[in-house]
């Protein structure tokens, strides 16, 4: 692993990031899962209260943990490998995904019932196969290229590692 490391990068810190980003996007999946399956159990026993009350939930969850996510991984985390010609493509259909999703969540606010539990199984499936995307190809890419460090780019981003990550290094910036 060191030998494909350039000056300066750390491989223990590149593992530790790795493992950090990876934990987060579980917790985050497991956190959507959850609240997509509230919300077809609601809509399916035609239970409007109970279902209107998941979906205020999960677009809540969307617009303070998914978004913001995306948009911070845009710049630092996707910013270095689309500047190289073997990633490029990769992270244009990845940054697609990223609007897909938004545009989701925009589709989820306006629509009831039947539409909302489909708009919400469509964020979730989505989100599920860009995680994989990121954790199996985005950032071994950024780990295993000597002139990025993933270390770096999440560096300090509660949004991409987590709260309790980002404290524990004792690097969190606080914006709210
Ligand atoms: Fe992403
Ligand atoms: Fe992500």
């Amino acid at each position: 692993m060191n030998a494909v490391m350039g000056p300066g990068k750390d491989a223990s810190a590149e593992a530790q990031a790795l493992l950090a980003v990876e934990g987060h996007h579980a917790d985050m999946l497991r956190h959507l899962n959850g609240l997509v399956g509230l919300l077809t159990e609601a809509v399916e026993a035609g239970d409007t209260d109970a279902g209107q009350e998941t979906q205020a939930a999960l677009l809540d969850w969307c617009d303070k943990e998914l978004v913001p996510h995306a948009l911070a991984e845009e710049g630092p985390l996707y910013g270095g490998p689309h500047g190289m010609p073997e990633a490029r493509l990769l992270v244009d259909g990845m940054l697609a995904e990223h609007q897909v999703i938004v545009s989701l969540v925009d589709e989820l606010r306006t629509a009831d019932g039947v539409a909302a539990a489909v708009a919400a199984g469509a964020i979730q499936r989505i989100f599920a196969l860009h995680l994989d995307k990121e954790n199996r190809l985005l950032m071994p890419f950024v780990v295993e290229s000597p002139g990025l460090s993933l270390a770096q780019a999440v560096e300090g981003l509660h949004e991409l590692v987590g709260e309790s990550a980002a404290h524990q290094h004792g690097r969190s910036h606080h914006r709210h």
